[in-house]
């Protein structure tokens, strides 16, 4: 009888242990799954764009003879570079940038480098017209200048989605002018480009060639130039400068900013060795489930310039370097373009936004010297050690021209402008030495990251 109950009871025992270890892995399984559902959505919703202003209730300090300048897309590649020289040289300056194709990660370094009372960020549209002339109203101290950056930039999406190029960049600029004439600023640096010019058959390119785009990019440009002009010529206080840049590429030479990452997340299937061991800010916990990390943005990858695919491919982000385009009548079949470093670039508008004019100035931003992709892929192979693995796909893309360069003598002789870094290898170089010390980008950061961080 004892022993009848005994088994009863063992038996309830191991019952009431199964339903609690069943429970347990139920709980478990609910807890994976939250935790998995989580993890998903931050990968495929999670946005830059949802994040807000930097600063936004800062009082804005300008030092006595110093500007406050608006760069538009200063989150963006040239931008970023143009918003932290003007703040080196004590101006300052307010990033309006909608994140679509910039980078926050480079909103908060330039933030890091300079105290907040100089420095402002507004994430917003050029396309909300009524957002835009509310931020230009109300900032204090008054706009003494705007640097138009923001637009979206690849010739061939431009060929696929024209509708899109002529609102970003030719409607846009029409929204902008009329928030700064609605707010009394008078002083505008254009962003153009060689794309403007076409196919042609005389080169070097100068300011006298005739523009014949072969791409709504380019058209479009062209038309905003248009614009500026007929709007300084109604308004007699309005001056500007339209700078036409031929290939932009290179970074910071002091290695602060970098072109074109983005942020994603990243599950630990690639696990970095970096990661494992602690290093880079991270903890092990991050390393199991994951984390932002910043990479080149892979949708905009296919449309991706030649000078930021090599290292991409050089840091095995990318498995193989297309050269797209190896049937164009050049001496060895690729197209050749004249690569300007982003920092010469950015020293040629701090000097012509002393030289606004009306009617508006023109001028070609380039070196002079043509250099064919071939030869600049040669040079990224030399430069990064890494005998990067190239495929050639014969066919350009659309909108594409054979050959283009710049006569910068204008440029050099009216503002005294020269560039500095006309050896490619050491353009590439300043790049390639940020991207071996910064394997996941500006910093890690997200809203999983600092809720694991806390
Ligand atoms: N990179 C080059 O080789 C090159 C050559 C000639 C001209 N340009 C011109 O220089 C400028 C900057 O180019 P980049 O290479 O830095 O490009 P980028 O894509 O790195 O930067 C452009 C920035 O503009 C922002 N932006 C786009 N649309 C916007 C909108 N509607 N509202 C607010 N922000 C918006 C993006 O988020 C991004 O941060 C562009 O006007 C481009 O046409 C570039």
């Amino acid at each position: 009888m004892n022993s009848q109950i005994n088994r009863s009871m063992a038996s309830e025992l191991v019952l009431k242990h199964e339903l609690s270890a069943n429970m347990r892995t139920r709980w478990f399984m609910l807890a994976t799954l939250i935790v998995s559902a989580f993890i998903w959505y931050k990968n495929f919703f999670y946005r830059e764009e949802e994040l807000t202003d930097l600063n936004p209730d800062t009082q804005l300090v300008v030092s006595p003879g110093k500007m406050h300048i608006i760069v538009t897309g200063g989150a963006g590649f040239i931008g970023s570079h143009a918003a932290l020289h003007l703040l080196d040289l004590g101006h300052s300056v307010t990033v309006i940038d909608n994140l679509s194709r910039g980078n926050l990660g480079a909103i908060l370094q330039i933030a890091s480098l300079h105290a907040p009372q100089y420095f402002k960020f507004h994430n917003a549209d050029l396309g909300n017209q009524k957002l835009l002339s509310s931020i230009l109203l109300a900032a204090h101290p008054a706009v003494d200048l705007v640097m138009h950056f923001a637009a979206i930039a690849y010739v061939g999406e431009s060929v696929a989605q024209p509708l899109l190029y002529y609102h970003n960049i030719t409607v846009n600029t029409i929204n902008l002018l009329e928030a700064m004439r609605a707010s009394n600023i008078n002083k505008f640096v254009y962003s153009s480009t060689c794309a403007v010019y076409g196919n042609q058959a005389q080169l070097p390119i100068t300011e006298e060639t005739t523009p014949q785009p072969t791409s709504p990019y380019g058209m479009s440009k062209l038309f905003a130039e248009q614009v500026i002009k007929a709007h300084a010529s109604a308004t007699p206080d309005f001056k500007a400068i339209i700078l036409r840049y031929f290939n932009v590429y290179g970074n910071d030479p002091e290695g602060r900013l970098v072109p074109h990452w983005h942020v994603q997340y990243v599950f630990p299937a690639v696990p970095h060795w970096h990661c494992l061991i602690g290093m880079n800010n991270t903890s092990s916990l991050q390393c199991l489930i994951g984390m932002y990390r910043e990479y080149p943005r892979s949708e905009l990858r296919k449309h991706s310039r030649i000078s930021g695919a090599c290292l991409d491919a050089a840091t095995g982000q990318l498995p193989s370097l297309t050269v797209i385009g190896t049937k164009h009548p050049t001496s060895d079949g690729t197209c050749i373009r004249d690569y300007i470093h982003v920092t010469d670039l950015v020293a040629a508008h701090v000097t012509a936004m002393h030289a606004v004019a009306n009617p508006p100035a023109l001028y070609n931003v380039g070196t002079g010297q043509g250099l064919s992709v071939r030869q600049f892929v040669t040079a990224c192979k030399k430069v990064t050690g890494v005998d990067i693995k190239v495929v050639e796909q014969a066919e350009s893309r659309p909108g594409d021209y054979p050959e283009m360069w710049a006569d910068p003598s204008k440029i050099k002789r009216e503002l005294g402008w020269k560039p500095l870094y006309v050896d490619v290898e050491l353009g590439l170089a300043h790049a390639w030495a940020w991207r071996k010390s910064h394997p996941s980008g500006y910093q890690e950061y997200g809203i999983l990251n600092d809720f694991i961080r806390k």
